[in-house]
């Protein structure tokens, strides 16, 4: 049996892969998010608000209670849920919104990445940790700021958190993977700001006219497919259209 804990399943690639994994009778899945707990397809989805950290630790506590006594072949820990706002140049930011942004795009995610290593130790064979991040951590991107700075952030704290595993021979497989631009409703929320907040609003209107935005389904079906195949491993600041064409060139 697997286990894959997943964040932010109620739309966009989140959903996709929630759906995907749960399609499999061999995983069991947690999903976490706003809304209230309920059964899912493949296990349980257990409601919490990851810009609360109260509620983040309570909402771990309950997972190590669901998997107390269980033994996994691997376990995945998918830090997919992120919120793009406040767009804008950051005098015009509310706080609020701002502190807000990087709670859930980089504390959440490192919150659950301490209790997951901790929860899961000596329970699964294999480890994952699988960080959606963007290329937006890698490349500064005018009226951006939180969301950069955040995914940059989840970037560093996945490459220092592979070396401290590694230092101590712990095998566990971390990756902050940019999965590229996907048709969601983040990327409405991105076409729907005002230019003189936003200078490269025409370039996103344009990837969405042109339809070079992914299909959700698919990007969630490569993520987990070279999950699968263990080709996530190896670079811990990665990019999924250079390790899914690696793998292509490589079949040739
Ligand atoms: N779309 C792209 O082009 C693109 C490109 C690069 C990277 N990414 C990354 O890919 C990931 C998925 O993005 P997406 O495009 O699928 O976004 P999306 O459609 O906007 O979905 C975001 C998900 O995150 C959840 N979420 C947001 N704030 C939350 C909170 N405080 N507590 C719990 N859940 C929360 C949302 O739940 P609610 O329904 O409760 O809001 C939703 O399920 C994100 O990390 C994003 O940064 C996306």
């Amino acid at each position: 049996m697997n286990l894959y804990i997943i964040t932010g399943t109620t739309q966009g690639l989140g959903k996709a892969l929630a759906a995907q994994v749960g399609e499999s009778a061999d995983n069991e899945l947690i999903t976490l998010g706003r809304s209230p707990d309920a059964p899912v397809r493949g296990g349980a989805h257990l409601g919490v608000d990851l810009a609360d950290t109260k509620a983040l630790e309570e909402v771990c506590d309950r997972i190590e209670l669901r998997i107390r006594g269980k033994r996994y072949a691997k376990a995945v820990l998918v830090n997919n849920a992120g919120v793009v706002s406040p767009v804008g140049p950051i005098e015009k930011a509310d706080g609020a919104e701002l502190e807000r942004n990087l709670a859930v795009n980089l504390v959440a995610p490192m919150l659950l990445m301490r209790r997951f290593l901790r929860a899961t130790e000596g329970v699964a064979l294999l480890r994952r940790i699988i960080n959606i991040s963007s290329g937006a951590g890698r490349r500064p991107i005018a009226g951006w700021a939180a969301y950069c700075a955040a995914k940059a952030g989840l970037d560093m704290a996945t490459r220092t958190i592979a070396l401290d595993c590694e230092a101590r021979h712990k095998p566990v497989e971390v990756v902050s993977l940019a999965p590229g631009v996907i048709d969601t409703q983040m990327q409405g929320v991105v076409r729907s700001a005002e230019v003189a907040d936003f200078p490269d609003l025409e370039r996103f209107k344009e990837l969405h006219a042109q339809g070079q935005l992914r299909n959700a389904d698919d990007v969630a079906r490569d993520i987990l497919r070279l999950e699968s195949e263990g080709r996530l491993a190896g670079e811990p600041v990665a990019d999924l259209r250079e390790v899914a064409a690696r793998g292509a060139a490589a079949a040739r």
